[in-house]
C-alpha cells in the first residue's frame, strides 16, 4: 500500500471516530414515556438547562412554567424549535380564564421562548374599553364565531371580544388578561379561518425557542473530542463554551458538532466516491473487508440521515398548518408526469415549466418546476412552501406539496381544469363570461391577493398578476395561481433586483424608478386585469393604434376624454340595463385608480376587494328586483 493510500485510509477512519465521540451533552431521560428532545431540559445536568421545562413523572407529562403559572406541553417539534402548550381552562361555567388572577400567560422575556405568530388569539368577556384598542373587535371579528359556535366558548355570550394574530413585539411574551380589560382568552395554532368551528383544532399556544448556542463548559473535560472549551466572545469571556473544531460546525437542532455540510440532501456522497476509488487501489482482502464495513455503516448513516431530513421536511411543511402539504419523492413525481414527457407539458414561462401529472390515487395535479436561482437553497424553497400551505385558501390554487429531491425544486398544485382567464376572454365563446360572472372572478382574485398581502405571515407579493395566471374551475370561479415570482415580502432591500420581473403590460411603472416591487405593484397589475375583464382586450396588442398598444394607457386616455364606455366589451353592453352600465363605468374607474402612477395613490388590495363587492351588491340587488 502506498503512503498516499494509507493517509487516505487514516482520514476515513478518523472521520468515523469523530462521529462516535461527539456526544458532549448528556441527553435528558424520558419523562414517563415522553421523550425530552434537545435542548429542552428537565434537570440542570441534561441537554441545555437554559431551556428549562419540568417533568410530571407520575403523569408522564412535560410542563412549561410561565412566570406565575404552569401549563402542560402538548406537542414538541425540535426541528422547527416549537412546542405547544395547553392554555388554562375557563373557570367552570364562566367566561373567566383560570389564570386571570396572574394576568394570563406571561413568559419570562429573559428566557429563550416566545409566542409565535401562528397563534390566532381571541380575547373574550371584555369591557367596552377594549373597543378602542387596535385589535379586531368588530362585530364580524372571528371571536364572535368562536363564542357563538363552540362548546368551550358557549359561556362567553356576545359581549365585546377581539381577535388577533400573536407574535408582534407586544405579544411575543404575553397574552394578557385582566379585570379591567378582557377576562378570558383562547388561542388556536395555525387556525384555518375557512373551517367550521366544530372542526377547529384543540386550543393551544405555540411557543418557539431560540436555537441554542454551544454547550457551556468549565474545562476541556466537559467537551467531546470534536470541540474545544473556550471563552464565549458574546459574554465578554464570562462564559466558556465547547466551540467546534475546524471542519466541524455547531448544529443547534441536534446539539452536536457535525461535519460542515453544504449539500442539504446529506453530506458524504463525495467521500463515498473516495472510498470506491480507494478500494480499487487496494488488493488486501482484510482492508477491503474493513472498508466494506465502514461503507456499510456509512450507507446506513446516510440512509438514516435522509430519513431524518424527510421527516423534518414533512414537519416543516405541516408546521404551516397545510394539512394537505406533502413531501413528494422524485420517483412519485416522475411517474406522475410520465417522466416529464413532452405531451404532459402544459406551459412554459420565463419562470418555469408546468406539467400535468396524475398521482397514484388518480388526483390530477399541475407540477411546476420552479426555476429558482442557484443561490436559492432548498430550505428557502421549503419555507416558501410552508407559507403557501399556510395561505391555503379557496381563492388560491392549492399547493399540495413539493419535491426537493431533484435538481430543481418542484411544486405540486391542485389542477384547475378550465384553463386561464386569458384563454376565456380571448376565446370564441367569451359570451359565457357574463357581467356578474366577470365581477365574481374579479372579486375572488382580489380577495385571494388581499389574503396574500394581509393575512400571510410574512406577507407574500404575487409579482406576476395577469389574466393568464388566473385559473378558472369548471364553474368558472377564479383562482389565483402561479406563485412563480412570489417572494416573501422582506422589509430589507434584498428583493431589489436589477432585471425586470413581471410581465410587460402589467408591470408597475414605479418599478422602473426604484426596482422594488410592493403590494401596490400587485394592485397595478390587478388594475390591468380589471381592464381586460371590462374590455376583453389584451394587455398589450400591436393591432391597436401605436399610442394605444398598452391597454392601461389606452383606457386611461379614454377616461380622460370621458369616454370610458367606449372601451367596454360590446358584448357586455348589449342588453345591459342602465344600472349595469353604471357598474361597468364604476369598475372602469376602480381599475384606473389601481393604475395610478404613484403607489401611494393606489388603493390597497383590501380596499379594491371591498369596492368590487360593493359593485357586485348593486348588480345582484338589481337582478333580484327583476
Ligand atoms: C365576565 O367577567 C366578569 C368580571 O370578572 C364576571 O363577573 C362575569 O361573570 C364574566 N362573564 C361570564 C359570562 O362569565
Ligand atoms: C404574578 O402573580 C402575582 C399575584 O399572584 C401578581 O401580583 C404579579 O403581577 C404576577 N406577575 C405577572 C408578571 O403577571
Ligand atoms: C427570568 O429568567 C432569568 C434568566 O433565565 C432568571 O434569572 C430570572 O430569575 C427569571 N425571572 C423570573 C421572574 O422567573
Ligand atoms: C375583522 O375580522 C373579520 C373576520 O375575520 C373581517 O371580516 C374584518 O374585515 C376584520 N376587520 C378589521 C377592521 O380588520
Ligand atoms: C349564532 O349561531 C346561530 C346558529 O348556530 C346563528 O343562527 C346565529 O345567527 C349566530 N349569532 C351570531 C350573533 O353570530
Ligand atoms: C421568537 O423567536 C424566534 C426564534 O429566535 C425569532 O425568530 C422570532 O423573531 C421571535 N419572535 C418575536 C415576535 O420576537
Amino acid at each position: 500500500m502506498s503512503p498516499k493510500h494509507l493517509r487516505l485510509l487514516t482520514a476515513v477512519l478518523l472521520t468515523c471516530a469523530i462521529q462516535h465521540s461527539l456526544s458532549q451533552i448528556s441527553p435528558c431521560p424520558p419523562c414517563g414515556s415522553t421523550p425530552v428532545p434537545y435542548p429542552l431540559s428537565t434537570s440542570p445536568t441534561c441537554n441545555d438547562p437554559t431551556y428549562q421545562i419540568r417533568c410530571d413523572a407520575s403523569a408522564g407529562t412535560l410542563l412549561f412554567d410561565s412566570i406565575n403559572n404552569t401549563y402542560p406541553i402538548t406537542s414538541i417539534s425540535p426541528s422547527t424549535q416549537r412546542l405547544t402548550i395547553a392554555p388554562s381552562p375557563f373557570l367552570p361555567n364562566t367566561c373567566i380564564a383560570s389564570d386571570l388572577t396572574s394576568n394570563g400567560l406571561q413568559l419570562n422575556s429573559s428566557a429563550p421562548f416566545n409566542i409565535t405568530s401562528s397563534n390566532t388569539i381571541f380575547y373574550l368577556n371584555c369591557t367596552d374599553s377594549i373597543l378602542n384598542s387596535p385589535l379586531n373587535c368588530t362585530s364580524n371579528s372571528l371571536c364572535h364565531v368562536f363564542a357563538n359556535g363552540s362548546e368551550s366558548g358557549r359561556d362567553c355570550g356576545n359581549g365585546p371580544c377581539c381577535a388577533f394574530r400573536a407574535g408582534g413585539s407586544t405579544t411575543a411574551f404575553r397574552i394578557r388578561v385582566r379585570e379591567e380589560g378582557c377576562r378570558a382568552y383562547r388561542s388556536f395554532v395555525n387556525l384555518d379561518y375557512g373551517l367550521a368551528v366544530s372542526r377547529w383544532p384543540q386550543p393551544g399556544v405555540e411557543l418557539q425557542w431560540v436555537l441554542p448556542s454551544e454547550t457551556v463548559c468549565r474545562g476541556q473535560g466537559d467537551c467531546g473530542s470534536g470541540s474545544t472549551c473556550g471563552p464565549d466572545p458574546n459574554s465578554n469571556g464570562r462564559v466558556s463554551r465547547c466551540f467546534c473544531n475546524p471542519g466541524l460546525v455547531w448544529d443547534g437542532v441536534a446539539g452536536l458538532c457535525v461535519e460542515e455540510c453544504r449539500d442539504p440532501d446529506g453530506c458524504g456522497h463525495d467521500r463515498t466516491a473516495l472510498i470506491a476509488g480507494l478500494t480499487s487501489g487496494l488488493g488486501v482482502a482484510l482492508i477491503a473487508a474493513l472498508i466494506g464495513f465502514f461503507v456499510y455503516k456509512r450507507h446506513r448513516r446516510i440512509k438514516e440521515e435522509q430519513q431524518r431530513i424527510a421527516r423534518e421536511r414533512e414537519e416543516i411543511l405541516n408546521a404551516g398548518g397545510g394539512k394537505t402539504a406533502k413531501n413528494f419523492t422524485g420517483r412519485e413525481i416522475k411517474k406522475a408526469t410520465n417522466n416529464f414527457s413532452k405531451d404532459r407539458l402544459l406551459g412554459v414561462g420565463g419562470y418555469g415549466e408546468v406539467y400535468k401529472g396524475i398521482l397514484e390515487d388518480g388526483t390530477i395535479v399541475a407540477v411546476k418546476c420552479a426555476k429558482i436561482g442557484n443561490t436559492k437553497g432548498t430550505d428557502q424553497v421549503l419555507n416558501e412552501v410552508r407559507i403557501l400551505c399556510q395561505v391555503n385558501h379557496k381563492y388560491l390554487v392549492r399547493l399540495l406539496g413539493c419535491c426537493v429531491e431533484l435538481e430543481q425544486p418542484l411544486l405540486v398544485y391542485e389542477f384547475v381544469p378550465n384553463g386561464t382567464l386569458l384563454d376565456h376572454l380571448q376565446g370564441q365563446n367569451r359570451g359565457i363570461l357574463s357581467w356578474d360572472r366577470r365581477l365574481s372572478i374579479a372579486q375572488a382574485t382580489a380577495e385571494g391577493l388581499a389574503y396574500l398581502h394581509f393575512s400571510a405571515v410574512p406577507p407574500i407579493y404575487h409579482r406576476d398578476v395577469k389574466s393568464s395566471n388566473i385559473l378558472l374551475d369548471e364553474k368558472l370561479n377564479g383562482k389565483v395561481g402561479d406563485f412563480g415570482l412570489s417572494r416573501l415580502a422582506h422589509t430589507d432591500l434584498s428583493h431589489i433586483s436589477t432585471c425586470a420581473q413581471g410581465t410587460l403590460g402589467y408591470l408597475d411603472p414605479e418599478y422602473y424608478r426604484n426596482y422594488q416591487l410592493t403590494d401596490k405593484s400587485d394592485v397595478y397589475s390587478f388594475g390591468v386585469v380589471l381592464l381586460e375583464l371590462l374590455t376583453s382586450q389584451k394587455a398589450i396588442d400591436f393591432n391597436r393604434d401605436p399610442d394605444d398598444v398598452n391597454l392601461a394607457v389606452y383606457v386611461k386616455r379614454l377616461v380622460d376624454e370621458e369616454r370610458v364606455m367606449d372601451a367596454v366589451d360590446p358584448m357586455l353592453k348589449e342588453g345591459a340595463s342602465a344600472l349595469e352600465l353604471e357598474t361597468m363605468k364604476a369598475l372602469g374607474f376602480l381599475a384606473v385608480g389601481c393604475l395610478e402612477e404613484r403607489r401611494q395613490n393606489r388603493p390597497s388590495m383590501k380596499e379594491v376587494t371591498e369596492e368590487i363587492e360593493y359593485i357586485m351588491s348593486i348588480v345582484t340587488a338589481k337582478s333580484m328586483e327583476k
